[in-house]
């Protein structure tokens, strides 16, 4: 699958901007004209708590070929639904659990999206053929009014080109998608910045499939008996998670991943980007505000590091907020991948980070753009 494809028709995005923090009829009211585009087929991304989404309408075949077009994106990998009440949950799942509906009530709306047996009105584009559906209530005022304005449920992969960094703001959404979709809702950077927890609520007990805003831990307060999918696993049960097949949340530059006691890692991205820079490589650091400022002290021109003259002109660094608050980090860091990749780096390192609560989800992503490049310290 290219990158971006070639063939794809040339549209005249248009842009809007809204205001996340006016009144709930007022936002419906300014958003009227992108609802009507999404009544009529159209494609229109909008942010939500989690990440910039592309909407189609879900009951629309021909609105979901266009998501797919416009992303680059594997036929193969299903869709999120996106609704605004409750009621409609029934619609769109042709049963849901007592335990589904209990985690629908405890956190929805917000980044929990549950898989679920899906009803006859959701084609099977929009699930790629899976008997399941994906269904997730956002809680960003746009994502709502957009929804509710609309008047049916919304079909949304995040906002970028297939197998790039998720956007965490219009302008990632802009560069991935101008000139591929009808319409851009710009309503500010997206708070949570990773994408929603992804459960399958299919089988007993529960699995987490992909790691997102909603901590695992929160999920076990309610169903203790909750599952994730880790290693191995993941590829074992592909069939059930199309979306974990598929490259992933990936910056064009190859990311190394240095795992182990924090004081090591800093000595090893600081040797391993002396190295890159001596050979005249440009160098990315996706890392903390901690980690950036043992980097400075080591690498500074005085510190006598091997070459560190080199260094100010080679390494790039993209710092992604402090290691004692995850939620900074996890906002973050997508759009460090992209500055770094803007940068023109050829090479990106980036540290690792507790698994408790939002820090399985960064874990999750940096794994996933390392692709197996994972340095022990
Ligand atoms: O936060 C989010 O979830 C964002 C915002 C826009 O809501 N959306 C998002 O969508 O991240 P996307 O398409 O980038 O990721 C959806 C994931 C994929 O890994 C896909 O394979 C999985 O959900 N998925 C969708 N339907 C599924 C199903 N029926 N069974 C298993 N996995 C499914
Ligand atoms: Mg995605």
């Amino acid at each position: 699958m290219p990158d971006a494809p070639d063939e794809h028709e040339k549209l005249a995005t248009v842009r809007i901007q809204v205001d996340p923090r006016s009144r709930a009829e007022t936002l419906e009211e300014e958003l009227g004209e992108a609802a009507r585009v999404l009544r009529q087929g159209g494609t229109v991304a909008f942010p939500t708590e989690t990440v910039y989404g592309l909407g189609g309408n879900a009951l629309d075949r021909r609105a979901v070929a266009r998501i797919f077009a416009a992303k680059g994106r594997p036929q193969d990998n299903p869709l999120i639904v996106h609704i605004a009440q409750m009621e409609t949950l029934d619609n769109i799942a042709s049963s849901v659990s007592p335990e589904a509906r209990r985690l629908a009530d405890r956190f929805w709306p917000g980044p929990l999206t549950l898989i679920l047996p899906k009803s006859d009105v959701i084609p099977d584009e929009v699930t790629a053929g899976l008997k399941s559906v994906a269904v997730r209530m956002p809680s960003h005022p746009v994502a709502c009014a957009l929804i509710q304005a609309a008047g049916v449920p919304i079909a949304a992969p995040s906002a970028n080109i297939s197998g790039r960094p998720s956007p965490t703001a219009a302008d990632h959404v802009w560069r991935d998608m101008a000139g591929r979709i009808d319409m851009l809702v710009d309503g500010g950077a997206t708070d949570i910045g990773l994408e929603s927890t992804v459960l399958d609520m299919t089988c007993w007990p529960p699995v987490v499939l992909r790691p997102g805003g909603v901590a695992l831990e929160a999920i076990r307060e309610l169903i203790p008996e909750t599952r994730i999918l880790a290693g191995e696993d993941n590829l074992k049960l592909a069939p059930r998670s199309p979306g974990l097949r598929h490259k992933h949340y990936s910056p064009s530059s190859e990311l190394w991943l240095v795992v182990g006691e924090w004081k090591s890692q800093v000595r090893e991205i600081a040797e391993r980007a002396a190295a890159e820079a001596r050979c005249g490589r440009r160098v990315g650091l996706l890392v903390s505000a901690e980690t950036a400022a043992e980097l400075r002290a080591l690498l500074a021109p005085e510190s006598g590091f091997p070459e560190s003259e080199s260094l100010e002109r080679y390494v790039i660094v993209a710092e992604v907020g402090s290691r004692d608050y995850p939620q900074e980090v996890a906002s973050a860091l997508f759009d460090g991948m992209r500055r770094l990749d803007e940068a023109d780096v050829g090479i990106m390192f980036a540290e690792s980070y507790d698994t408790a609560g939002v820090g399985l989800a960064i874990m999750n992503r940096l794994t996933m753009a390392a692709g197996g490049r994972v340095v022990e310290v």
